[in-house]
């Protein structure tokens, strides 16, 4: 638990099947990119532990999802590695700029690396989506690739990663 600079508290923990209609809600609220319930829930299902959520005084008003891949190094594109995946992550807009995106992704990350034992760690974000580019600068991703048209709307996305 963390106590901010407004004196709100901000609890990081895992999420429950009873989060996600709140989870959603957020997801909709802040996100182009939407998922169905099942997806949610599969995710949940798959890889809890690095499905978290972040409550201020009790509200949850932010989430992060993710799950495990095996595949081709993002960095260096010769060795075959586990590697996490940042799936969503999102934080109301009255939350943010208090940290909450950081304490979730320094989690998350903390988990891949320790319990998913990933090496790695990417992501796609929208190449206009200055804000969440700049808290991946900020966590220690690296830009490794455009992928052009890879959103539905035709915008790119950069493929970020780093290192566990
Ligand atoms: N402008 C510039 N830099 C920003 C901004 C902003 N609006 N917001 C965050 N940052 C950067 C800053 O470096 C910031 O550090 P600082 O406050 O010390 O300057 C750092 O990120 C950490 O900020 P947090 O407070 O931890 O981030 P926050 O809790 O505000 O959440 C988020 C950031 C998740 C990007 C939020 O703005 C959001 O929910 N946006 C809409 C949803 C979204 O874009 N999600 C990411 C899509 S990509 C994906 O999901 C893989």
């Amino acid at each position: 638990m963390v106590i901010d600079d407004k004196g709100q508290t901000v609890q990081i923990r895992q999420a429950s099947p009873a989060d996600l209609p709140r989870v959603m809600m957020i997801n909709r609220i802040c996100l182009p990119e939407n998922y169905t319930y099942s997806f949610f829930d599969s995710i949940l299902q798959s890889y809890p532990k690095t499905f978290l959520v972040a409550e201020v005084n009790g509200d949850v008003v932010g989430y992060v999802m993710c799950r495990v891949e095996h595949g081709l190094s993002k960095l260096d594109r010769l060795s075959m590695k586990r590697l996490g995946h940042i799936i969503s992550i999102a934080v109301l807009p009255d939350y943010r700029r208090m940290g909450v995106a950081t304490m979730l992704l320094s989690k998350a990350l903390e988990i891949l690396r320790d319990e998913y034992k990933c090496s790695e760690v990417f992501l796609e974000v929208r190449v206009s989506n200055y804000p969440a580019i700049s808290l991946y600068h900020k966590l220690g991703f690296e830009i490794v690739k455009i992928s052009k048209g890879y959103y539905i709307d035709g915008e790119d996305a950069y493929v970020m990663a780093r290192k566990l």
